[in-house]
């Protein structure tokens, strides 16, 4: 049985994955190996499109990666590579944008979002065209399965129209992706504002878990995590958010149900509940932490699995930019 083709990009764009990417995304990227014939992408052109330093983008492109790999992405069964080092991600999105219209681009709600969010100055055409390349992502490896989460559904619908208007006007090529909305995997929520997700761009990172921090630094944020004055361990979202968020994590990363952890700590304090919870948050990371370090200290050895995932996708995207070529007429 061929399994269903599924693309998947992440932005390189900090020094570490955090625990949300980590239940929202890592964890999810390794369980879908069992069931599709993945492509996961460390997006760094999309990267490009707003303000950044271009020394810290390699940095983060790898140690993006290197997290993938140390977490369980198996270079046997998934194609992990650097956008950039495929050269068809760029030369699709040309012929796509030839076929988007403009008004159509502009409707795009997330550009307007960005744009606002970083200013008239900063603000430019490949951010606009953002959509364009990621549909170009998108449809290269004949993709049927895209992960995402809402906000991206407008995203996934440009690259089904794309690829229904190039079929039209040029001949069949491109097979048309369906979004696959990420079934409610948990969100987690700031140590310290849990009524905001955890997030990398929050204020403070006081609330931020990150893979990659030292282990101590991670139990501090825990203990010091926001809580209330009821002093009882009980899941409630509306009333005890910040409880809520630590009975969510633990759940999540011990694979227990909450209400077993509800009555594992019933009757006992808040500081015995964040003891046992940066215990497993350790468990988790460390490993991951480890291996991460091993590939960034061995570059050669990252080097040759990103050159292989590379090649992989390079072979895979090689007959539809060619299907596309010919069909424009170059
Ligand atoms: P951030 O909000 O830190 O900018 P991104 O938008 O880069 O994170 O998210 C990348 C991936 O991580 C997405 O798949 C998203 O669903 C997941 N993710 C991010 N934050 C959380 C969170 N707090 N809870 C669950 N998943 C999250
Ligand atoms: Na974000």
């Amino acid at each position: 049985m061929t399994k269903p083709i599924l693309f998947s990009g992440m932005q390189p764009s900090a020094d570490s994955l955090h625990l949300g990417n980590y239940v929202g995304a890592l964890t999810n990227w390794v369980a879908m190996q069992d069931d599709f014939d993945p492509i996961y992408c460390v997006v760094n052109q999309h990267a490009i499109t707003v303000p950044y330093d271009p020394a810290e983008l390699l940095t983060r492109t790898r140690t993006t990666a290197a997290q993938f790999l140390a977490a369980g992405i198996d270079v046997e069964r998934s194609a992990l590579f650097v956008q950039s080092d495929v050269a068809a991600h760029a030369e699709l999105n040309w012929v796509l944008g030839s076929i988007t219209g403009y008004g159509e681009a502009a409707r795009m709600t997330q550009f307007k979002d960005k744009s606002q969010r970083h200013g008239t100055e900063a603000t430019n055409v490949g951010l606009f065209t953002y959509p364009i390349l990621m549909a170009a992502d998108i449809l290269l490896y004949r993709t049927q399965v895209v992960p995402v989460g809402e906000d991206q559904r407008q995203h996934i619908e440009l690259a089904r129209t794309l690829a229904e208007r190039f079929n039209s006007r040029f001949g069949e090529t491109f097979v048309v992706p369906e979004a696959h909305i990420v079934a409610e995997s948990a969100k987690v929520y700031d140590l310290q504002n849990p009524g905001a997700k955890m997030s990398k761009s929050a204020e403070s990172d006081a609330g931020l878990l990150r893979v990659l921090d030292d282990p101590k630094v991670t139990a501090k944020k825990i203990m010091r995590a926001v809580t209330d004055a009821d002093g009882e361990i009980r899941f409630d979202r509306a009333a005890k958010p910040g409880v809520s968020n630590l009975l969510t994590i633990y759940s999540v990363l011990a694979n227990r149900p909450i209400a077993d952890l509800e009555a594992e700590y019933a009757g006992r304090g808040y500081g015995e509940l964040k003891k046992g919870l940066a215990e497993v948050v350790t468990e988790v990371f460390t490993p991951i932490r480890e291996r991460t370090n091993e590939l960034l200290g061995d570059p050669a050895e990252l080097d040759r699995l990103l050159a292989r995932g590379a090649d992989r996708a390079r072979e895979r995207a090689e007959p539809t930019i060619t299907a596309v070529y010919e069909r424009v007429g170059f």
